[in-house]
């Protein structure tokens, strides 16, 4: 009979499963949006229980379009949105909404917290203090829920980001892995352990924490009631590190951008833990006894700019017609836009930073709104290069994400970078880097080399910018992201 492996790859605005074979082709797909919401300004939830009925159809899907029966599955992988916290009781009630990567509500513990343990935190957890991680939600949502706090010291209360929230309902195991339990901001890199220190600093207790196993190994099997059979459960990696394995970047060096809501570009380091000041430093995967660390720029806001010019101020019809919009012009003619919806990221971390568009004449039309939204990402992107190659050196790009299939975006980045932008053939990477997790653990795929053989490129761009023109663009960049930061404050 012939086996395939089932990749979960749960992200912020929908769940997804894929089905691959062994040469890494896509068999069988499935995709359900769940809604997104938003209490509060600045404020973002998503209910577990909305997330795990569109991850349950979305398997059914994939295994209808796959033709294939959940017996011929060898292996499952998990992958997710990272940092978004659950909490739940043990017999998988969740206790409050997920509150998600995006969430601000936590600004101003964090920024209490940064002043005297800013460093520890840095030094421990490689991260940037930031809200963006788990540590002051979980202490927000023990602070809040009535009742939770007790309840979570009597060893009732469960915690976990979405992996974890997703396996304890497949196969009732309480795990996470080494990529996920260092964006929460507690646990330490070096020592490889939840951290005691911090776990004080947020006033978490240790028994409601899952146990962090390697990002490849059976965890445990799927409940026989879910998809009438006992399968498997052997990959989990936040969706930035499994693309990063899904793109076979396994040398020390290589390095991917992801390009969706945000972008997220990932440089693996191999067994060097680097520090840097605008940059995260986190763990990749955990392997063969093994950790990989990687350097990450998180970039909050790039393809969720050019939602906004679809949905919000409706001057495109879809993401795609940007391309042929930006390609009626020759160049950007002096206008930038510097999408700080939400302030900014990598390598600037300006919670007050907001968006800006400048250089607008009366001759400015939509083409040149398209043009600066694709252009912003790509400067976005050097951004966070620059800022690594102080510490790597760095010859090409690795892309994947949606917004890859812009071939004007694909060449400006290129140009832009002055490197090599390489596009692969499956475009799926997150999930396919879950996928080859799960199945090295149950040896579908053998080794590393097999699955480095199995990545291909389906367009390579190369740079063919002059250099004068290239620095001219991007300090124009630079000088549009400096108005744009700091202007909540005003
Ligand atoms: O850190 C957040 C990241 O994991 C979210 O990824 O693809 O769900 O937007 P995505």
């Amino acid at each position: 009979m012939e086996k395939f492996v089932l990749s979960l790859d749960e992200g912020t605005t929908s769940a997804r499963a894929i089905i691959f074979d062994r040469n890494s082709e896509i068999l069988g797909f499935g995709q359900y949006e769940f809604p997104q919401h938003y209490p509060r300004p600045g404020w973002v939830e998503h209910d577990p229980e909305e997330i795990w009925d569109a991850q349950l159809r979305a398997i059914k899907t994939a295994l209808e379009m796959a033709k294939v029966e959940p017996s011929q599955i060898a292996a499952i992988g998990v992958t997710n949105q990272r940092e978004t916290t659950i909490v739940w009781d043990r017999k998988g009630k969740p206790l409050y909404n997920a509150i998600v990567w995006q969430c601000r509500r936590t600004a101003e513990i964090v920024e209490e917290i940064k002043k005297e343990y800013g460093d520890v935190i840095k030094e421990k957890t490689g991260l940037v203090p930031d809200a963006y991680f788990s540590a002051s939600k979980l202490k927000w949502v023990l602070d809040n829920v009535p009742g939770l706090r007790e309840r979570a010291e009597k060893g009732e209360v469960m915690f976990g980001t979405v992996d974890t929230f997703l396996i304890y309902r497949l196969t009732g195991e309480h795990i996470t892995d080494y990529s996920n339990a260092s964006r929460t901001m507690l646990f330490n890199i070096k020592k490889l352990e939840w951290d005691e220190e911090l776990l004080e600093i947020f006033g978490i207790p240790e028994s409601i924490l899952p146990e962090v196993r390697e990002s490849s190994e059976v965890y445990g099997y799927t409940k026989k009631e879910l998809l009438g059979a006992e399968i498997p459960v052997s990959g989990d990696a936040g969706d930035q590190q499994a693309a990063l394995f899904g793109q076979a970047a396994f040398e020390e060096g290589t390095v991917k951008a992801t390009y969706g809501t945000g972008n997220f570009i990932l440089a693996n380091t191999g067994r060097m833990i680097l520090y840097s000041d605008n940059l995260l430093t986190t763990i990749a995967w955990g392997l063969d006894g093994k950790v990989t660390y990687a350097l990450e720029g998180s970039v909050f806001i790039t393809g969720a700019a050019v939602q906004w010019l679809r949905d919000g101020i409706e001057i495109i019809k879809s993401a795609s017609e940007t391309e042929e919009l930006a390609t009626k012009l020759a160049s950007n003619e002096g206008v930038y836009f510097v999408p700080a919806f939400v302030g900014l990221g990598a390598p600037y971390w300006d919670q007050f930073a907001r968006g800006l568009i400048i250089g607008i004449t009366r001759g400015t039309s939509r083409e040149h709104f398209a043009r600066a939204t694709l252009e912003a990402i790509a400067y976005l992107t050097r951004d966070v290069i620059e800022e690594m190659e102080r510490l790597i050196s760095i010859k090409e790009l690795r892309v994947d994400g949606g917004a890859t299939a812009n071939n004007f975006l694909m060449q400006f980045q290129a140009d832009i970078l002055n490197k090599r932008v390489i596009r692969p053939v499956v475009k799926e990477t997150t999930a396919l880097g879950a996928a080859y997790l799960a199945g090295l653990a149950v040896d579908y795929w053998e080794s590393l080399d097999e699955i480095r053989a199995l990545w291909r490129a389906e367009r390579v761009f190369e740079p063919s910018m002059d250099e004068e023109t290239r620095e001219r663009l991007y300090r124009g960049w630079k000088e549009a992201v400096k108005r744009a930061m700091g202007w909540a404050k005003i």
